[in-house]
């Protein structure tokens, strides 16, 4: 299998990106702010795309820095969270700006982001990628999926996890993760979906070993119950 793939995908990435208002566009040498890049994935962590988009630019217009939130009140914090669900991310927020503040601004690896509260294993490599471009690998539902279906491994998840993972770590490229992580999600989202997948519009279908089956949709296998 060529690792020409990797290059296909961030070149469709650089074409069709999702145009989300945390990202910079893929391709321009300025990096995305780390205040809106933890900000849109704490809120991302329950809740979709489509729910956060508005909801997070009304957070950065009200509180332009990460130093605005830390000193926001908790009750008005508490308030612009409604509907997001999950209270205690918005706890969480509240504390995590006050450490930054504190700390003079973002770690910039996933153990300093780790250490922050509210920032579990994905969110630490999904912020060091994106907006440090740290040699680090995101791993999401959909990143699990996409990998699944690259490499073959039929699954259930629930059985293939840690294999999953590990042959994400092994082709994750070292440079140039954060947009790759980013265009897996994209990926994930809008062509290699759960049900349907749409490989006719996928940029590494021909690197595919889910649609070199036939029944791509088929991996990974439904959970056994
Ligand atoms: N889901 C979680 N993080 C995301 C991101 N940065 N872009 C798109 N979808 C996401």
């Amino acid at each position: 299998m060529s690792a020409n793939w990797k290059n296909r995908l961030l070149e469709h990435y650089r074409d069709h990106a999702r145009d989300l208002p945390w990202r910079v566009r893929p391709g321009s040498n300025r990096r995305p702010d780390p205040y809106h890049v933890w900000l849109s994935e704490v809120m991302l962590q329950q809740t979709t795309v489509a729910t956060v988009t508005p909801r997070f630019a009304r957070f950065i217009e009200k509180w332009p820095e990460v130093s605005d939130l830390a000193s926001a009140s908790r009750e008005v914090l508490l308030a612009e969270w409604a509907g997001l669900g999950y209270y205690a991310r918005a706890r969480n927020l509240h504390g995590c700006a006050q450490q930054v503040v504190a700390l003079g601004g973002f770690p910039e690896d996933e153990a300093g982001l780790r250490e922050l509260p509210g920032i579990g294993a994905y969110t630490a490599a999904a912020i060091a990628a994106i907006a440090f471009d740290a040699d680090s690998v995101p791993i999401d539902t959909n990143v699990e999926r996409v990998v699944a279906r690259i490499e073959g491994i039929e699954g259930p998840l629930a059985e293939t996890r840690s294999e999953v993972h590990d042959a994400a770590r092994a082709l994750w490229p070292k440079e140039r993760a954060g947009d790759f992580a980013q265009a897996m999600m994209d990926l994930g989202a809008t062509i290699c979906r759960p049900k349907t997948p749409r490989c006719g519009e996928c940029p590494v279908s021909g690197d595919c070993a889910a649609f070199a089956t036939g029944a791509p949709e088929a991996i990974p296998a439904p959970k056994v119950r």
